[in-house]
């Protein structure tokens, strides 16, 4: 596990954003594996400038997003297809029939089983972006008793609930209910790279890379990946040891 620890929230977002970058360079036609939330949008804007700045180009590429409420329409603003329209795919020269998210809409299992197909028909993701939750969770796998393995539906734990409240005009217009990939799918992504600032996330942080690997912590899971990137801004990294 490779950590990158830089001043503040912009230094972090242009590091991590480099990495992505680079990647789509040498790999015009890559497979990207996408997180909304609000510690992406720096990194989202600055392969904005990117691309615009003649950089790079997405033209070939295709991503696909970790997860997605269940039952809110793609026109909502608090849509994860709604975000990533915004943050990233209006502004730059991407197909957007390459741009893939679980749908929300009436899920069951086949939906699920589908969008692990779709996945595997591109070749699998060769970089996954990952925020990481309060309590550990990455994509919506919440903490558990075992690490999930494929794509699936989940209940929101209380406390992702009243965290992503933030963004909805009241808690109770917060879906409870979310698909995402599993556990399993994010661990096949060839490389993994995992953004996060501010002291709200030094705790996290510590507890996921430098505790055991339990199901408790979903994100502790990452320890046992062979290519993961930590990118931090110096306040989310004050917990961790320093040598
Ligand atoms: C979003 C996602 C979530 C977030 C996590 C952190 O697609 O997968 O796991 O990455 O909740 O969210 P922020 O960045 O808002 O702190």
């Amino acid at each position: 596990m490779k950590f990158i620890i830089e001043k503040d929230y912009d230094k972090m977002s242009r590091s991590a954003a480099d990495i992505f970058a680079e990647h789509i360079e040498q790999n015009p036609s890559c497979v990207l594996g996408l997180a909304t939330g609000s510690t992406p949008e720096g990194l989202y804007a600055c392969l904005v400038k990117d691309c615009s700045d003649g950089k790079i180009s997405f033209s070939d590429v295709t991503t696909f997003n970790l997860d997605e409420y269940c039952d809110l329409p793609v026109e909502n603003e608090q849509s994860y297809r709604y975000f990533m329209n915004f943050n990233l795919f209006d502004h730059v020269d991407i197909a957007k029939n390459r741009t893939n998210l679980p749908c929300g809409i009436n899920a069951d299992d086949e939906t699920c089983k589908n969008y692990e197909q779709a996945i595997e028909d591109e070749g699998g993701i060769d970089i996954q972006l990952l925020g990481i939750g309060h309590n550990g969770h990455i994509g919506f796998n919440e903490p558990s008793d075992s690490f999930s393995v494929i794509t699936n539906l989940v209940d929101l734990k209380d406390s992702t609930i009243e965290a992503n409240s933030r963004f909805f005009d009241d808690i109770s217009d917060v879906p409870k209910r979310a698909i995402t990939m599993g556990i399993g799918t994010i661990m096949k992504a060839r490389k993994v790279v995992v953004v996060a600032n501010g002291q709200g996330k030094a705790e996290i942080v510590k507890k996921a890379f430098f505790g055991p690997v339990v199901p408790e912590v979903p994100a502790s899971v990452l320890q046992l990946h062979p290519d993961v990137t930590v990118v931090l801004d110096d306040e989310a990294a004050s917990l961790i040891p320093k040598d």
